[in-house]
């Protein structure tokens, strides 16, 4: 399967890479459409998982909170393609674009659910973080680039 990963820039793959994002990260919660963005995406790099039909089967998003330290945020797989590596290639991609650009830290709130994910790539657990929509537990974690 040819996989390729895309920073999204037409209209069609802008709506594809939030629509994911609401999919899995909002839609089941019974969040509104719009809950999937925040108000500084211009400012953070982008990343899409597409398949050779330009279906759109992964998302990150990573942003900078200081000179040497990025965020990465908004990961998100498509469900029929959890479980296949296409988080693990998101976070690469998102990891080595920062490198390139002079990070040495990633930062991101894992939901509980995931930290084994995160673990598996070379994260720790810091500390407990939020509650996000009263009952998703969210715990930072940080990993040395
Ligand atoms: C968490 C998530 C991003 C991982 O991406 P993925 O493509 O499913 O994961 P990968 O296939 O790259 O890696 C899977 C590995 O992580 C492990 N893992 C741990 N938790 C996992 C989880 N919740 N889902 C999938 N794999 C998980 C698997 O055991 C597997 O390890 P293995 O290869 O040794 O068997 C994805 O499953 C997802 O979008 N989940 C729902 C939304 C979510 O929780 N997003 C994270 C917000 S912080």
């Amino acid at each position: 399967m040819a996989w390729q990963i895309i920073s999204p820039k037409t209209n069609q793959e802008w709506e594809a890479y939030y629509d994911l994002r609401y999919t899995i990260l909002r839609k089941p919660w019974h969040q509104p459409k719009g809950s999937e963005k925040s108000d500084n995406e211009e400012a953070c790099t982008h990343a899409l998982l597409i398949d050779e039909n330009a279906n759109a089967l992964a998302c990150g998003r990573s942003e900078w909170t200081n000179a040497e330290t990025i965020q990465i945020r908004y990961m998100a797989v498509s469900h029929s393609f959890q479980g296949k590596g296409a988080g693990g290639k998101i976070l690469q991609f998102l990891e080595e674009n920062a490198k390139q650009n002079g990070a040495i830290k990633v930062l991101l709130h894992a939901r509980e659910n995931a930290i084994s994910f995160y673990i598996k790539h070379g994260y720790a657990i810091k500390e407990k973080s939020h509650l996000l929509f009263s009952e998703i537990q969210h715990f930072l974690m940080q990993k040395d680039l």
